[in-house]
């Protein structure tokens, strides 16, 4: 193995620590920093992910809830309980854990949400700030990939990046952050799609790839530049029986035969995943601080 892997673990705990100071600043005032997880259905992966939200910011000495619906919940009933959250002066930040159950119109129930405590930087004016280069909240995972690149050495003017995936959580806010004019930016941006013609193609002409479609080890080391970074956002869970768990965890990257030929790769789990984690933390202090300061 030639490829040099990115610690997100490190990273992620270096950034936590960074934020200890502002969230002492606010004790001082009588404020704790306070997020909400909104968790409908149950799905096993989402309960996993929100699960680790809520200890995260409870070790940082934040204060934190998870709000656990049934998969049958109404449109309405989900309307009333952002209303509410977004009137809730002790909370300061939310999210809405994603997939939702397939009845439910994620979009509208996102617009719905204060802009100034969407956390997860996916309401529309807060993704139109990011566009125009004014950004308020950023959204946590690529947000958090542009830091590993950054803490990494990794130098991004000028390269080629090329994302695989278009969704909204991921890939298309990567697409825009990493071509914004900035000295975190200013790279060529390919987005490929399920519709895009010969992949492979575009793969190998990447100085930096992001790979968030969540498709299993599908990227193979023939499809990498050598030297490329790459960037894994896949958690895939693939059947395993020799694990107690009875699945392990994957990238969309071919892992072995991918860290032969690239410079740099982030592993499954342990990179991308702590970095999403550790940027909702520090929305949510941006949130305290930005909602305590108004007169
Ligand atoms: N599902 C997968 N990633 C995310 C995320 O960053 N935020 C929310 N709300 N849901 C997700």
């Amino acid at each position: 193995m030639s490829a040099k892997i990115i610690d997100g673990k490190a990273i992620a705990a270096q950034i936590r620590s960074e934020l200890t100071e502002r969230i002492s600043e606010l004790k001082r005032k009588g404020i704790t920093p306070r997020l909400a997880a909104v968790l409908v259905g149950d799905d096993p992966a989402s309960a996993v992910y929100v699960g680790t939200k809520k200890k995260t910011a409870d070790a940082m000495g934040m204060a934190s809830e998870v709000i656990e619906r049934p998969a049958r919940t109404s449109f309405a009933e989900l309307e009333t309980l952002i209303r509410e959250l977004n009137a809730r002066k002790d909370l300061h930040g939310y999210i809405v854990q994603s997939p939702l159950p397939d009845h439910l119109d994620e979009a509208a129930l996102v617009d719905l949400i204060d802009p100034a405590k969407d956390i997860d930087g996916f309401h529309p004016e807060n993704v139109g700030a990011m566009t125009l280069g004014f950004p308020r909240f950023l959204p946590c995972t690529p947000a958090g990939i542009v830091e590993l690149l950054v803490r990494s050495g990794i130098k991004i003017p000028g390269t080629e990046t090329v994302i695989l995936g278009r969704g909204n959580i991921v890939g298309r806010p990567m697409s825009i952050l990493l071509s914004l004019k900035s000295p975190k930016g200013d790279s060529t941006v390919t987005l490929c799609h399920s519709r895009t013609r010969d992949l492979a193609a575009h793969c190998r002409r990447a100085d930096i790839l992001i790979l968030a479609m969540g498709r299993p080890e599908s990227v193979t080391g023939d499809m990498i530049k050598p030297g490329a970074t790459v960037i894994d956002v896949g958690i895939n869970r693939v059947d395993d029986s020799s694990t107690p768990k009875g699945y392990r965890l994957v990238g969309d990257a071919h892992f072995p035969s991918v860290s032969e030929v690239a410079g740099a790769i982030t592993p499954v789990p342990g990179g991308v995943g702590p970095m999403t984690v550790a940027m909702l933390m520090s929305n949510t202090v941006m949130a305290a601080e930005a909602q305590t300061s108004r007169p």
